[in-house]
């Protein structure tokens, strides 16, 4: 019988690919005692993630991630107000240049995920929520403790005090002198006559830095690693840089940067027919999901020319990834500048991410062409 802990053989190994298809074609839902409910086939993750009405979100503290509606609807439309494609559009110039800084400073031996996947979101999120350029190096602390969770000489439970302490006196300043930033313009945002309260707009800004940067690292480090694998690919993308949004989508379908997301069933939710006991966890495997070959023909094979695409990478329903577009954004417009360089990944020095949930690697050293 296939292994129910996600901890076994299939992520013992450094890919949970051939365990995600042993899941679907032996259990596709399985019940675990310890762990609850999982699910791996598209049919399942799909409904599990968009269903609210049978599967909540509400389990955390992560503000917006964590609502069920109604309130869910009120924050998001107050925050989407603010956070539109439009304002992400605007962002593409300074993209570019923050981009263009970071290739130019790059080491005699560059880590791509040190020294462009980590400092190009992070950079971005603070010029958008408006961060003085003398807090930065603070601001990276945190999100350094956050994502390495706590293994950069800071507690993570630290950070995130320091972090929600830092954004309710810049809430407070942008509140009696609003700027041009997104914090500004959150203050301000008003849906039904209500506007966000303090602590909701301070786990808002602290959600923004931990769905946000993590994230697209590793959507860019593992487009660097599919296109090294695949050189027939980044040659074709050389000379169609059109093809470089399917190229991305087909980066999310196949190393997913969330490989799974969590509910917890309410009374009467059902799975292929079966009823789930009110308030068991639920984990749907977005990274299976990805793979079955019940959805993408030949799943396995890395096509960038792959259509339709509809992964599931970015969630699906009402809580559909809010920064979608700037992810997309930041990696179309770092992978165009990279795919102009010779840069060769250095395999044998490459260190996979340690956690079931996310999908990435530590280092992406580069040797010479
Ligand atoms: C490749 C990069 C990214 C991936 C793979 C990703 C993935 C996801 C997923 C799977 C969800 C849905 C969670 C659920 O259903 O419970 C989500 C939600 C969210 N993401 Fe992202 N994300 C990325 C980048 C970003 C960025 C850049 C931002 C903001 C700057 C962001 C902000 C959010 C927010 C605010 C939500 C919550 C939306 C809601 O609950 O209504 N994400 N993301």
């Amino acid at each position: 019988m296939a292994s129910l802990d996600p901890g076994g053989p299939g992520l013992a190994a450094a890919e949970p690919f051939p365990w995600y298809r042993r899941m679907r074609e032996e259990q596709p839902i399985s019940a675990d005692p310890r762990r609850g409910w999982m699910v791996f086939r598209y049919r399942d993750v799909q409904p599990v993630l968009s269903d609210h009405q049978s599967f909540s979100s509400e389990f955390g503290d992560l503000g917006l991630l964590n609502t069920d509606p109604p309130r869910h609807r009120q924050l998001r439309s107050l925050v989407s107000q603010t956070f539109t494609p439009r304002t992400v559009e605007q962002l593409a110039g300074q993209i570019e240049q923050i981009t263009a800084g970071l290739l130019e400073r790059l080491p005699p031996e560059p880590d791509l995920i040190r020294d462009l996947a980590v400092p190009l979101p992070i950079t971005v999120i603070a010029g958008l929520l408006g961060i003085p350029a003398q807090d930065r190096e603070r601001f990276k602390r945190w999100s350094d403790a956050v994502v390495t969770g706590g293994g950069a000489g800071m507690p993570v439970r630290q950070a995130r005090e320091e972090m929600q302490a830092y954004f309710g006196q810049l809430l407070d300043r942008r509140r009696s002198r609003p700027g041009s930033d997104l914090i500004s313009a959150l203050v301000q945002a008003r849906v039904d006559g209500e506007s966000l309260t303090r602590s909701e707009l301070i786990s808002f800004c602290v959600l923004l830095l931990i769905a946000g940067n993590e994230t697209t690292t590793n959507l860019i480090g593992n487009a660097v690693l599919c296109l090294d694998e695949h050189p027939q690919a980044a040659a074709e993308l050389r000379q169609r840089p059109d093809l470089l949004e399917g190229a991305i989508e087909e980066v999310l379908r196949y190393r997913s940067p969330i490989q799974a997301m969590f509910r917890i069933a309410r009374p009467g939710a059902t799975l292929d027919g079966q009823e789930l006991p009110a308030g068991a966890p639920v984990l749907a495997w977005i990274g299976s999901a990805n793979r079955d070959p019940e959805q993408f023909p030949d799943p396995d094979r890395f096509d960038i020319h792959r259509q339709p695409n509809h992964h599931l990478a970015f969630g699906q329903g009402i809580h559909f990834c809010l920064g979608a577009p700037l992810a997309r954004l930041e990696a179309r417009i770092a992978l165009r500048a990279l795919l102009q360089r010779p840069l060769v990944v250095d395999r044998e020095r490459l260190e996979r991410f340690q956690s079931h949930i996310v999908y990435g690697v530590r280092t992406l050293p580069l040797r010479a062409a």
